[in-house]
């Protein structure tokens, strides 16, 4: 089987961590979020052009780490239990990085681009990076309907949280920074509170403050960031 095609497929979490939800909620997001703003945007525009393309680098930044995190902190272990998912999945990972060199070349080429030739390249790169996304989306579907079950019968939860805390421990305060950006608005009202519960737990209290106000409450509406407020206990519930 490669992925879940039939809601009947999908097995649920049944009390498992869930373990590529909450950074996968969170590229399809932003991977969502990109493409509608490229079909949408004025490559006529300077300004919007230029915040554009500084927005799919970082993404693209962003999503070339979290294919290293899963092949090195997650492939290897899975390796020796199901080699040939492990395969399919590193395939998938190889495809999506030679996209990746594709999209930016796509980039580069529209910011060197005069501006009459900027709306035909803009398409080009909004078909290219159309592209990626199916195919991510595809792979992530893979990933949470074929791998997961994988992960939880080799792994005990605590086993997956030692994993997760493997990858956290080797990103920058700026990639960790970036990824909750990502992450908190993608997420529904209980995950995002049990995620940031977590975080509160084990980062430093500067670094949890840090996290809410810069990548957390800028990315909610008032309402959102006030129902996380009386969730984290941050205020009192009026
Ligand atoms: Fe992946």
């Amino acid at each position: 089987m490669t992925q879940a095609n039939d809601h009947a497929d999908i097995i649920d979490l049944g009390g498992r961590y869930d373990f590529y939800g909450p950074i996968h909620k969170g590229l399809r997001k932003a991977q969502c979020d990109l493409l509608v703003r490229l079909g949408r945007a004025d490559f006529g525009d300077d300004r919007v052009t230029a915040e554009l393309l500084a927005d799919m680098r970082e993404l693209l930044v962003l999503a070339a780490a979290h294919i290293e995190h899963e092949n090195r902190h997650v492939h290897d272990a899975l390796r020796s239990h199901v080699a040939d998912c492990v395969a399919r999945l590193d395939r998938q990972h190889d495809d999506h990085q030679a996209m990746f060199a594709e999209i930016e070349r796509g980039i580069a080429k529209v910011e060197a681009a005069e501006a009459a030739a900027r709306p035909a390249l803009g398409r080009r790169l909004y078909l290219a990076f159309s592209g990626y996304v199916a195919r991510d989306l595809a792979h992530m579907l893979e990933e949470e309907t074929v791998a997961a079950p994988r992960l939880w019968s080799q792994f005990s939860d605590a086993e997956l949280l030692a994993i997760e805390g493997r990858i956290v421990g080797s990103l920058s305060p700026e990639k960790a920074m970036a990824f909750m950006r990502l992450m908190a608005p993608a997420a529904n009202p209980a995950e995002r509170a049990a995620m940031l519960a977590g975080m509160r737990q084990q980062a430093p209290r500067e670094a949890f403050d840090a996290v809410i106000e810069f990548a957390v409450r800028p990315n909610l509406s008032q309402a959102e960031f006030a129902e996380l407020a009386v969730r984290l206990g941050l205020v009192a519930a009026s």
